[in-house]
């Protein structure tokens, strides 16, 4: 029996660990449950584009996103000063290629063939113009990763891997207690963080959707910005990988590339940037995003008085992670006044599940 914290976190995702690390800043004792090893889920799985606006997220959501973006140079700061590491963090710009122009002339945001390719020269014929969405970038999720858990363990969050947690012991409204592959643990406070995997615990509307990647190496990094395509979107990283993604697929946790999901991503991907079919193939791999009804992630309060959820954040978990931190953390402590709590208020009081 370990000594009980103040809050076991179940789930040592992004979103875990980020919460566990903005937790213990506030003199919290903390330990985070993890049934594999930590980042090996979809946070590891992602490409780390950093996108409210490539994404094309409406209204609470965008600004969930953009407000979270704009926390990201201090946040990625803070995890390098603890780790003296870098987590890939780039603000690069996205491209979101036409392939005809646009009717009423675009928005401001829209740019020419032309003035594309002064940018990104390696753009496909048939490309006519696009939309550049300058402050949305990338952070490389697996250095992220790793550092985050680093950060966190160097902060004091304990965090045991190989742990499942396999139910909950409730009375009345409060959590007394969860199981574990490793027998019965108690805490002040439980933070369910369980990615796509969720309804094993809690009946949230969570699904998992499934996407195959893959990565190619480019030598000469000629490639500086994401470009968001349709059918497929190419995120260079600044060593020289450059990640290809995704499919989105609904069935359920089928593990495994398939060729016609590999086919259709590298069809889409040559056609806008033709270059890509002479690199070498690095790697291929696939994940689950934890999809929730109107793609509204579950944040904050459940019925269980001690129970706080942060779950359901589907294809922008990476660009959400410092601001669902700090709003989980703000919602534990109790600091219902604090501003970025009150902007999203009706998001934290949603979850009542
Ligand atoms: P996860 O990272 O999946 O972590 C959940 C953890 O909980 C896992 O480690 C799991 O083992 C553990 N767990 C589950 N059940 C239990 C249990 N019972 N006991 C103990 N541990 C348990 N987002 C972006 O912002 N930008 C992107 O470019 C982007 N691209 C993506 C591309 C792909 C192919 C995929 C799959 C996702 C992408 N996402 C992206 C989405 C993002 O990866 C997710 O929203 C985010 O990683 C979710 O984080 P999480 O911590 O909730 O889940
Ligand atoms: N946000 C990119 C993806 O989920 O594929």
């Amino acid at each position: 029996m370990i000594m009980a914290p103040d809050v076991l976190v179940v789930g040592g995702g992004i979103i875990g660990i980020a919460t566990a690390l903005e937790l213990v800043k506030f003199g919290y004792s903390v330990t985070v449950l993890e049934r594999d090893k930590c980042g090996q889920g979809a946070s590891w799985a992602a490409a780390g584009m950093l996108a409210p606006q490539a994404e094309q997220l409406q209204g609470e959501l965008l600004a969930l996103g953009i407000k979270s973006r704009s926390m990201y140079p201090q946040w990625i700061k803070e995890i390098q000063e603890i780790t003296g590491l870098s987590c890939g963090y780039w603000c690069c710009g996205i491209l979101v290629p036409c392939f005809t122009p646009p009717s009423n002339g675009g928005s401001s945001d829209y740019h020419d063939r032309s003035q594309l390719l002064q940018r990104i020269p390696e753009l496909g014929e048939k490309v006519v113009g696009g939309m550049w969405y300058p402050d949305d970038g990338q952070v490389d999720n697996r250095q992220l990763m790793t550092n985050l858990v680093l950060a966190a363990r160097s902060r004091g969050v304990k965090i045991m891997e190989g742990v499942n947690v396999t139910g909950f012991d409730i009375k009345n409204d409060r959590l007394v207690g969860i199981s574990t592959s490793q027998g019965a643990l108690q805490a002040g406070h439980y933070l369910l963080a369980t990615g796509a995997w969720s309804r094993e615990l809690l009946p949230v509307q969570v699904q998992p959707r499934k996407g195959q990647m893959l990565s190619f190496y480019d030598p000469d990094r000629r490639l500086k910005q994401v470009v968001y395509a349709p059918g497929a979107y190419i995120v260079p990283r600044q060593n020289g990988t450059i990640v290809l993604g995704a499919t989105v697929e609904d069935v359920g946790f089928l593990p495994g590339m398939t060729a016609g999901g590999v086919a259709s991503l590298l069809s889409n991907a040559i056609g806008v940037v033709p270059y890509l079919a002479d690199l070498s193939i690095q790697s291929t791999w696939w994940g689950f995003r934890p999809h929730a009804p109107a793609e509204l992630p579950y944040l904050g309060q459940t019925k269980y008085t001690n129970l706080t959820i942060g779950t359901g954040h589907y294809r922008n978990g990476i660009l959400w992670a410092p601001i669902t931190a700090h709003l989980l953390t703000q919602w534990i402590l109790g600091n219902h006044q604090d501003p970025i709590v009150s902007q999203f208020r009706s998001l934290l009081t949603m979850a009542m599940v």
